[in-house]
């Protein structure tokens, strides 16, 4: 147990935003090798007019949490898996890869260093931690840049959806989010660039996120523009889209593990079809910033889809997959080998 000195934070009341902490990693890869890395107090990056972030978008990230657990121990869930994504996010925007024990003494460190801002256990509020990497040499054919950065900060937040667990409701898309051979499966900054028009396009129509269906038939469900979907079928199976453009989701995977080997619920990734979301009882969107978030109603072109198990609260098996979960991440039930990594 340690006793931190906390931030004067609100914690109960922040949102999901940049909120500047202390100290941030940097690291720069230049001549063929990343340097040792440093933290520094600055948060701005300077960069060349012409670097390859500012002009083809070469830049990857990640995202993952800091939680205080019960006993007061803080912890990163999974943070492996994050390493492991960026590595292939990396390779497929041919941008060199941060190796994978230095990404976790990366966080080990900026975490260690803003401990004020790891919100305390029981205020629903993390740290949220965003390692990133980003072209930051000049280019100006379309090429790879030379030089790369590697970064870590970290900021305090709250719930991603405003109402935290009220279900909420979703679009069907008419824009695309990943094309079939295209980049949807990687955490490129670029997939979030061009869905940036289409959730301000949601929401200037009072929905809370999009569903957007897969590119080439427009028939099956991939994702939202920040998190993964899993129904749950009146017979209580857990079911998850299956598909090769979507981000391969930290929490989803998690999620149907602890569905099948916590719940002994029966469970099944596939191709699911807009065409059979009636049949569902519940629905949820699930991510490192989603956490679980209830869906009560999906609104396909006029066409309204209410899921009667998760339409007025999350719904029954969502909440207890939610508290499974949360209860692994904070400490509270015993995590499968390797989940947890914990940093005081
Ligand atoms: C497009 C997209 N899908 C899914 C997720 C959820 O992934 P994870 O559970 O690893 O945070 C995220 C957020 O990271 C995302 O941006």
């Amino acid at each position: 147990m340690v006793t931190i000195e906390k931030a004067n934070i609100d914690w109960e009341n922040i949102g999901f935003g940049y909120y500047k902490t202390d100290k941030r990693f940097v690291s720069n890869y230049k001549d063929g090798k990343w340097d040792e890395g440093i933290l520094t107090s600055d948060e701005n990056v300077v960069i060349n007019e012409s670097a390859g972030v500012l002009q083809y978008a070469q830049t990857c990230f990640e995202g993952m949490k800091a939680y205080t657990t019960v006993d007061g121990s803080v912890v990163v869930f999974r943070p492996d898996l994050n390493a492991q994504r960026l590595a292939d996010s990396a390779k497929r925007l041919e941008m060199p890869v941060y190796p994978q024990e230095k990404f976790l003494e990366a966080i080990d460190e900026v975490v260690k260093a803003n401990l004020k801002y790891v919100p305390p256990y029981g205020t629903g509020a993390t740290l949220y931690l965003r390692p990133y990497i980003f072209g930051s040499s000049p280019v100006l054919g379309v090429k790879p840049a030379a030089e790369y950065q590697f970064r870590v900060f970290a900021s305090p937040v709250g719930p991603y959806f405003k109402g935290g667990a009220k279900p909420i409701t979703l679009k069907v898309s008419d824009f695309d989010r990943a094309a079939p051979k295209g980049t949807g499966h990687v955490k490129a900054g670029l997939n979030y660039a061009m869905s940036l028009h289409a959730i301000v396009t949601a929401h200037d129509e009072g929905y809370a996120e999009n569903l957007y269906p897969d590119a080439l038939t427009r028939t099956k469900v991939e994702e939202t523009g920040g998190a993964n979907f899993f129904f749950v079928t009146k017979d209580n199976k857990v079911v998850t889209p299956k598909s090769d453009t979507i981000l391969p989701s930290i929490t989803r995977r998690s999620l149907m593990y602890v569905a099948k080997e916590y719940l002994g619920l029966e469970t099944e990734e596939r191709d699911v079809y807009l065409s059979e979301l009636g049949d569902f009882a519940e629905c949820g969107l699930c991510g490192t910033a989603a956490v679980i978030s209830p869906v009560g109603k999906i609104v396909d072109h006029g066409k309204e889809i209410v899921f009667s198990g998760s339409s007025q609260q999350m719904g029954e098996i969502s909440k207890k997959l939610y508290d499974t979960l949360t209860g692994i991440q904070y400490g509270k039930i015993e995590a499968p080998e390797g989940w947890i990594r914990k940093i005081v």
